[in-house]
């Protein structure tokens, strides 16, 4: 059985922003089952710790150069037997807001010695030198916050395995030269076969450069991120370890998201009572004060307003709506500039579009199962969880062929209709244009209510469980293993 300590900065239901908390706990979780000591480190943000029954304090450690201890606290998983430890050190992590930026928004100022603090501690666990008595075979590390660990294992004589899961290259944790040196990192990091990139300090690097293996959310974001394109100059990078860099497609925590049994939603349903899903549609059309038609295609979007997720299209698109025979619902937060546009967009147009911005797991979920269609026309999706919950729940997404959208929605064509195989709506290229047609191709198709539910049962019967891609990363484990046994 392998001891894994699994490093990340969320995990749902203690904190979380986005998917990478999803994973955060539906992968541990998988892995358990399979029978492996996985425990959680996480940073103990006050948001998260207010989540957790039973805490106490199990180690407490040193750093150098930094006044006090840094308390390792040890509680649960909600809902699950997984220890998680949480790196307390209070000027750190005892604030409001989440965990990357203040309450308007802003990274906080002292991002870098935050999760430098956190990489330390994380690494000082890994070495069991804090007094648990549990000395982990690997380390999983997720994304840049956790960039440092690869790093700082590497300058050990001995050291756990490092797989370094990369979510989204897009955030790298950039900082200047003058934070490398008053972090106190070891000067030998600072070259460009380590930490540096471009004169700056790059947390990602540390995993991209030191872990033994590498991989992405899906096989088709691992090619990408190998070209300009999406590489964000670290291209050349990723394409010198390509032998160490492999995608693994993110999975569905049936639990949580399952039409079902979801105690979210309004009424409950599965593939042979469709019909049920008709009253989720009436009840979320009310919900947003929307004129309730079953007869209209409703489409839904959820997530962060940010350039990523192609929100500049979606407001294109909304431009055009009363053209259309359609209603759009909107649940997300981000950059400022696209909540007022999206606001401003919902008192022009109150019969066919409104938004609710903030943070609402509830109605994700009832979106989720009320709207017809999904849209993701992302312009770069390393995994993306919101098709993967839509093909579940029986609303067909609608999305731009890109990374995971990619590996995982098949778009409805003459022939995927033939065989039975489509289960969405997908199209090439990340244009007003070429969305515009794409809910055209959706509205013809929903006007034929017959193929429309094959779509939906095509969606709802196919499989991303989270037991796949787990039983993967435990060969990657393995592999990432054997590794360290040769050096
Ligand atoms: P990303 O991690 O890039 O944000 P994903 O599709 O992988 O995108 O995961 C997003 C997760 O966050 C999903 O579980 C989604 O339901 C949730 N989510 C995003 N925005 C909101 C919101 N405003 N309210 C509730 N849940 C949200
Ligand atoms: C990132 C990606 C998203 C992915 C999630 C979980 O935030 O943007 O595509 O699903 O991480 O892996």
């Amino acid at each position: 059985m392998s001891k894994i300590l699994f490093a990340t900065s969320e995990a749902h239901p203690l904190i979380k922003t986005g998917g990478l908390a999803d994973v955060s706990s539906a992968l541990p979780i998988a892995l358990k089952t399979l029978r492996c000591d996985i425990r959680i480190i996480l940073p103990a943000y006050a948001e998260a710790l207010k989540n957790i029954k039973r805490l106490k304090t199990v180690a407490n450690i040193i750093l150098p150069g930094l006044p006090g201890y840094v308390e390792i606290l040890q509680g649960k998983l909600p809902n699950s037997n997984i220890k998680v430890l949480f790196v307390q050190y209070e000027p750190a992590f005892k604030r409001p807001g989440n965990p990357y930026t203040d309450a308007q928004g802003n990274p906080w100022a002292d991002n870098a010695e935050r999760f430098s603090l956190f990489c330390r501690a994380v690494t000082e666990v890994a070495q069991n030198r804090v007094g648990l008595n549990w000395q982990p075979d690997v380390i999983h590390c997720n994304d840049w916050q956790t960039g440092l660990v690869p790093a700082l294992l590497s300058l050990e004589q001995t050291r756990p395995a490092t797989l370094f899961t990369i979510h989204n290259l897009a955030y790298q944790g950039l900082f200047p030269h003058a934070t490398f040196q008053a972090l106190g990192l070891p000067p030998s990091l600072w070259s460009h076969n380590a930490l540096e990139f471009h004169q700056q300090l790059s947390f990602i690097k540390g995993g991209l450069i030191f872990a033994d293996q590498i991989n992405t959310v899906s096989p088709r974001y691992a090619e990408e991120i190998k070209t300009a394109e999406f590489g964000y100059g670290l291209e050349g990078l990723l394409k010198h370890r390509q032998s160490a860099l492999t995608g693994i497609v993110n999975g569905i925590d049936d639990k949580l998201w399952n039409p079902a049994t979801d105690p979210h939603i309004h009424k409950h349903y599965d593939s042979q009572h469709l019909t049920d899903k008709s009253d989720n549609k009436d009840y979320i059309q009310a919900a947003f004060k929307l004129p309730i038609d079953k007869s209209k295609l409703l489409l839904g979007f959820i997530g962060r307003l940010v350039e990523q997720k192609g929100i500049d299209l979606i407001l294109s698109l909304l431009t055009q709506i009363e053209q259309l025979p359609i209603q759009l619902i909107v649940l997300g937060s981000g950059d400022t500039l696209f909540e007022t546009q999206l606001k401003t967009l919902a008192i022009k147009f109150p019969r066919q579009f409104n938004c609710k911005i903030g943070y609402d797991e509830t109605l994700a979920h009832q979106i989720e199962a009320g709207a017809d269609a999904l849209l993701m026309p992302s312009r770069f999706e390393p995994c993306g969880l919101n098709q993967l919950y839509s093909l579940h729940y029986g609303t067909v997404p609608i999305v731009h062929h890109v990374g995971g959208l990619a590996d995982t929605v098949i778009d409805a064509n003459d022939k995927t209709l033939a065989l039975n195989q489509a289960t969405g709506i997908v199209f090439k290229q990340p244009t007003n244009t070429a969305l515009l047609m794409a809910v055209n191709r959706t509205i013809a198709l929903f006007a034929n209510q017959h193929t429309w539910k094959k779509i939906m049962r095509n969606g709802m019967n196919s499989r991303f469980n989270w037991r796949k891609s787990a039983l993967q990363y435990i060969k990657l484990y393995k592999t990432a293993l054997a590794s360290v046994a040769k050096i």
